[in-house]
């Protein structure tokens, strides 16, 4: 069993992110057209509202990868159950995933798709657990670094649960 700890980011925090990371991609793909790959399920709310706040034409695709099973600890196994259907040869693709921590996930999808030739790959996330990582993976939009703690909330889960919370908090496991 888990339960809520302690807020991290509260809904004003998240889309202050948000807008400011929305604006400095609205700046640098100015006059493009971006492919933007949601990776499920974590980053639905996050994709739906970097999208929102986004003033580009923007074509959105979703993959499923997992390298988490239904706990906290990584199975550094990344699987892609659901794949995008956008022919991306060419195009600018921008990665988006609400939280990077070991990287093997970012790392695995950027090497598959940069094998399609996008004209650019690119990745966002709005959490860093940077000094967790295990492989270096170049992430060029970041909100807000954590430290290596489990987090859940704004589509993360714990064994599912929680994705649906507003905000980004911590949780405390019980036995
Ligand atoms: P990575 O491959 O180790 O970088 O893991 C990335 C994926 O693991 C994310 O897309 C999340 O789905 C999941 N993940 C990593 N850290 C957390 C966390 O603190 N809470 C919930 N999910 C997490
Ligand atoms: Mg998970």
């Amino acid at each position: 069993m888990a339960e809520i700890q302690e807020i991290l980011f509260d809904e004003q925090a998240i889309a202050g992110k948000v807008r400011e990371l929305a604006e400095q991609i609205s700046h640098d793909y100015a006059g493009k057209e971006l492919v933007l790959i949601c990776i499920l399920k974590g980053a639905v709310m996050f994709a739906a509202d970097l999208m929102r706040s986004l003033s580009l034409p923007v074509i959105v695709e979703f993959i499923q990868a997992t390298s988490y099973g239904n706990g906290t600890i990584s199975s550094r196994a990344v699987a892609v159950k659901k794949d995008i259907h956008t022919d991306i040869k060419g195009k600018h693709v921008l990665l988006v995933d609400t939280i990077i921590d070991t990287g093997e996930t970012m790392d695995c999808l950027m090497k598959k798709f940069s094998e399609k030739g996008p004209a650019s790959l690119k990745a966002v996330a709005l959490l860093d657990k940077k000094c967790r990582r295990i492989v270096e993976v170049p992430v060029a939009y970041r909100g807000f670094e954590i430290p290596d703690t489990f987090v859940v909330g704004y589509g993360m889960d714990h064994a599912e649960q929680y994705r649906n919370l507003p905000y980004i908090a911590t949780i405390k496991t019980t036995a």
